[in-house]
């Protein structure tokens, strides 16, 4: 099973303040939606609480050592390394930690690959993507994305860990038939 982290983050790895996102940017929630449709998503207790639903389309995974009880159709890990086991025994091919700051953090030794959407501006966060070790990792795909709404423009990026040889992603994929 792929382990795989999607994030967006600012010119200073800045993703949160206050609890929740600091930015709304309509594009890359619909990148977001379209990378992790049909698949396991993995997200810290905080994150789950600020989203407040299971996301549709999708099988809610939410680590945490406090929560007892997570709305139906949602399941609890009590570590990340439970919630992985429980994508990878379900069959699931590419599992998606998706925050927030504590999660990535544990999740970032797991990771084979990282979807990133690099948000221009310093947005005063309080929580933040830890750092990577660029020799670690090859950059698979880029492309700049402008929001129509916002005007906002972001940079999308797909890492993959030095030396895994991975299939392409889904999305590149789409986008490829696409034309
Ligand atoms: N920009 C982005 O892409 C993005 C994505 C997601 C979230 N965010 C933002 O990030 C912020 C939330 O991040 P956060 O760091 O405060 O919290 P978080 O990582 O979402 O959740 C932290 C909680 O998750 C549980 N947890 C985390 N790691 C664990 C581990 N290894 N084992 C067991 N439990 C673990 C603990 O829950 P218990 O206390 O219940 O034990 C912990 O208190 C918000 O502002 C949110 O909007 C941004």
């Amino acid at each position: 099973m792929i382990v795989s982290l999607v994030v967006a983050y600012d010119d200073c790895r800045g993703i949160g303040r206050g609890g929740s996102l600091p930015w709304h940017i309509s594009a890359d929630l619909a990148l977001f939606k379209r990378i992790t449709w049909g698949h396991h998503i993995v997200m810290g207790r905080q994150t789950f609480e600020s989203i407040g639903r299971a996301l549709p389309g999708r099988v809610t995974i939410v680590v945490t050592r406090s929560l007892e009880n997570v709305p139906p159709g949602c399941h609890r890990a009590a570590s990340l390394e439970d919630a992985l086991a429980i994508a990878g025994q379900a069959g699931e091919q590419e599992c998606f930690v998706i925050g927030g700051g504590q999660l990535y953090r544990a999740a970032l030794c797991h990771a084979d690959r990282i979807y990133a959407s690099e948000i221009q501006g310093e947005f005063n966060c309080d929580t933040f993507f830890p750092p990577i070790q660029p020799e670690e990792w090859d950059e698979r795909f880029a492309t700049t994305i402008t929001d129509e709404r916002s005007g906002m423009r972001f940079r999308f990026r797909v890492l993959e860990r030095r030396g895994r040889a991975l299939p392409m992603p889904d999305i590149l994929s789409e986008w490829a038939n696409q034309g």
